[in-house]
């Protein structure tokens, strides 16, 4: 599905722009990642996914083959989320491996940010489509994929992701081929 340029307003960027103020009234910015993260990152994933976080070493190796894949949200003193994103080696297809607010942040926004801004990268990089996975109980992921144009190929994909680990996959088209 082609999806016009103006689906993706451009928001303040990724870099040093303050957006929002988190609970203790400090500003909110996203940025790309780096080494010093990675505790507060192993933090918000293991509190975000309690049942199944990244060990240690899986994010120290995406941050060391992918670093520039991932964008946080940092309000100067912790992280509050973050997005992994690694594009497939044709460069055709990205995945969207991970996508996770803190749940104190939810429900303002950021999510929807975090992605607005990696659709943004992956138009400029003209990468032709995007896809993930998700739990087909997983309401809120779900309803903010469809808000930006994702749909559900297949149906529910059993023991996608190992025994009783059933996954939608969804899937957006960037449009470059109708450009
Ligand atoms: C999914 C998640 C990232 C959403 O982050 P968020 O910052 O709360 O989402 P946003 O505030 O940006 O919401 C954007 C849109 O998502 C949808 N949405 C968000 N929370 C929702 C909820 N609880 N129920 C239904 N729809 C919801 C809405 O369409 C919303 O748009 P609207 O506010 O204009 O209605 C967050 O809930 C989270 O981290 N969940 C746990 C981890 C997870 O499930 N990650 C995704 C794995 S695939």
């Amino acid at each position: 599905m082609a999806v016009p340029e103006e689906r993706f307003p451009f928001s303040g960027g990724t870099t040093d722009q303050a957006f929002f103020a988190d609970s203790a009234d400090r500003p909110l910015t996203m940025r790309g990642v780096t080494e010093a993260d990675l505790p507060e990152l192993l933090r918000v994933d293991r509190e975000v996914f309690p049942e199944e976080p990244y060990p240690y070493f899986v994010l120290r190796q995406h941050f060391d083959a992918h670093g520039d894949r991932f964008l946080v949200l940092d309000d100067g003193a912790c992280l509050h989320g973050y997005v992994l994103f690694i594009n497939s080696s044709d460069g055709y297809v990205c995945w969207v491996l991970s996508l996770a607010v803190s749940a104190d942040q939810r429900g303002r926004g950021l999510g929807k940010r975090l992605m607005l801004e990696v659709l943004r990268q992956l138009r400029r990089e003209r990468v032709h489509e995007v896809r993930l996975t998700v739990e087909p109980t997983n309401a809120a992921a779900i309803q903010l994929y469809r808000s930006l144009g994702f749909s559900a190929e297949g149906g529910v994909h059993r023991d996608y992701l190992g025994p009783e680990e059933d996954r939608l996959i969804m899937t957006l088209g960037l449009g470059l081929g109708s450009a």
